[in-house]
Order: structure tokens, then C-alpha cells, then sequence
């Protein structure tokens, strides 16, 4: 039995069946519909979410699956006092498979090593988001057409932002990629992300704090929301809070084939108007989701089709 917690839980030639299953399932969705017929997927929210829980459903009802699950600790035995652990040891008792998000780092891995079906982690505090991971490379290789060869700014919350983290992760290991890090001094990437990931695997990057001086250079620029509920006082959210919008002005400085990438929900760091660019991929990249999830979901589930 297989869990999802870091996108390194799956080899390169793993993601690359992954993404191609996914790339069948969006073109002949009828040939899926049945796949997972009589298999029910938890999903286990002690966070909110509105794109991660809500594709992670609409996957495995389009598999012809079924959903259960709660949306909030509070509406859960969390709030009478009980473990993740023994939480997802009974809801494996019920389900086929499960969707866990919580806000401690580490508390999906602590929920799987007791849980008798796949645990998938879908957002471990500020650590790792391993599913919206698949999401951003099934979008990448959709529109620029690989995955090697790649320029990507990485612009915002670096510090905090789990779906940086694990996209780093996951892109280091495809040939000729390198980074632009863009952001405050106070939300640089974790120094771990630098050090073993970055460096560790010489990967080139540079970390710059204006978004106009990397725009030029960029084949994506992946913007990403200031994480307010990591912020340890309302003060320091507020003073970081419209430190980069992303408008048109700023789009002119930019390579015609770039793409703009968010893993959503946007509070302000992209203006509306951005959205009309032909360049502007975050909408299409919330499709992408459902179907990445599908085929994880077959995959863990070792559903051949
Ligand atoms: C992200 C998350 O939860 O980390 N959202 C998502 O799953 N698409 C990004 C965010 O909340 O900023």
C-alpha cells in the first residue's frame, strides 16, 4: 500500500505515467467513468479548502466513486480531543481511500503510518502540498509542452507557501531548470529548500526582491498569496500584504510565451485584469486538478483501466 505525502514519494518515470494517465483521462473521460465504482474517498479537512477538497470529490465522482468526509476539525472528533492518528485509523474502517489537510506539518504522515488505506496529504501546514504539485506540472507539461528546459519565478510567500516547497522539489529533478525567487527578505524559501534541495542538487538560482527585474527572464511566473494564517501577528500580514500585484504594466515586461501560474485562492497579488492576458493559465490550472487527481486516485488504488 502506497501514500502521497511529498511529491519525491513518486519517481520521475512514476509522475510521467501519472501525467500521461491524467492527459488520457481529460480526453476520453467516458473510458473512467465506471473505473472506480463501489470505492469511496475520505476527505478529512482541518483546514479550509475550496479547490483541494472539492476536486479531490469531483475526481472520484467522476470515477464513479463516492465521497465522505468532514470540511472542518470542528465538525470532527478533533474537537472532543482525538488523534489524527486514531482519526484515520477508524475513518480506514470506512473509506477506500483518503484526502487529509491540517494545519500541524507532518500530522498526514503521522495519520498514515496507522491508517489501513493510501493517506494522501493535501496541505501540511506551511510544509508540503504534494497534490496541487501534480496539478502545477500537469499544467506546465499541458502548456509549455515539457518539464526540462525551464526558467520558473517563483513570486510571493515563499517562506510559508507549502506549494512552493514541494514544486521545487518535484522540478529539480528534470534537466536544465533553474529559479528566480522573488520575494521579501522576510519570506525567503526555508533555508532547508536552499541548502539540500537547491544547492544540494546544483540547480541555479538567485533570489531577487523586485518582480520587475525577473519578469524579462521568466517562461513561467508562478505567483503565490501572502499566508496569512501562518503570520504570527496581523501586523506583519498587513505591512507584506500588497507587497507584489501583478497587472498588465508589469506583463508588458514579459516574454510573450510566458505563463502565469497561482495555485489559487487570489487575494490581491494578481489583478484582475491580468485574466483577459492569453498568458493567464491559473483557471485552467484548477481544471488540471480534477483530472491529476483521478489518476492518483487509480493509482494508489491499483485500478487498471
Ligand atoms: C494552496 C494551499 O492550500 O496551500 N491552495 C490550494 O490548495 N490550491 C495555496 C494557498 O492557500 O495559498
Amino acid at each position: 500500500m502506497r501514500h502521497l505525502m511529498s511529491p519525491m514519494d513518486f519517481s520521475v518515470e512514476e509522475l510521467d505515467k501519472l501525467l500521461s494517465l491524467a492527459d488520457d483521462i481529460e480526453k476520453n473521460p467516458a473510458k473512467y467513468a465506471h473505473a472506480c465504482d463501489g470505492k469511496i474517498l475520505a476527505t478529512c479537512f482541518y483546514e479550509p479548502s475550496t479547490r483541494t477538497r472539492l476536486s479531490f470529490e469531483s475526481a472520484m465522482l467522476r470515477l464513479g466513486g463516492q465521497v465522505l468526509g468532514f470540511s472542518e476539525a470542528g465538525s470532527s472528533s478533533a474537537a472532543k480531543g482525538e488523534s489524527v492518528s486514531d482519526t484515520i485509523r477508524v475513518i480506514s474502517c470506512y473509506a477506500d481511500i483518503c484526502a487529509i489537510r491540517h494545519p500541524k506539518e507532518g500530522a498526514p504522515l503521522v495519520g498514515s503510518q496507522k491508517s489501513l488505506i493510501p493517506v494522501i496529504n493535501a496541505g501540511d501546514g506551511g510544509h508540503q502540498h504534494p497534490t496541487q504539485t501534480l496539478t502545477d506540472l500537469l499544467t506546465i507539461k499541458q502548456k509549455k509542452g515539457r518539464l526540462d528546459n525551464l526558467t520558473i519565478g517563483l513570486c510571493g510567500d515563499l517562506k510559508f507557501g507549502r506549494t512552493v516547497h514541494s514544486l521545487i522539489e518535484a522540478l529539480v529533478r528534470y534537466e536544465n531548470v533553474s529559479f528566480v525567487l522573488i520575494s521579501p527578505e522576510e519570506l525567503r524559501v526555508p533555508s532547508y529548500i536552499r541548502e539540500e534541495v537547491l544547492e544540494g542538487n546544483n540547480i541555479p538560482y538567485k533570489e531577487v526582491e523586485r518582480l520587475e527585474d525577473a519578469m524579462a527572464d521568466l517562461d513561467i511566473l508562478y505567483m503565490t498569496r501572502i499566508q496569512k494564517e501562518r503570520f504570527f501577528n496581523e501586523e506583519d500580514y498587513l505591512r507584506m500584504k500588497g507587497f507584489y500585484i501583478l497587472d498588465p504594466k508589469k506583463m508588458e515586461l514579459a516574454k510573450q510565451d510566458m505563463i502565469v501560474m497561482h495555485p489559487l485562492p487570489r487575494v490581491n497579488e494578481i489583478s484582475v485584469e491580468v485574466d483577459k492576458d492569453e498568458r493567464a493559465n491559473y483557471f485552467e490550472q484548477a481544471q488540471y486538478g480534477v483530472y491529476v487527481r483521478m489518476a492518483l486516485i487509480l493509482t494508489l488504488l491499483e485500478v487498471q483501466v
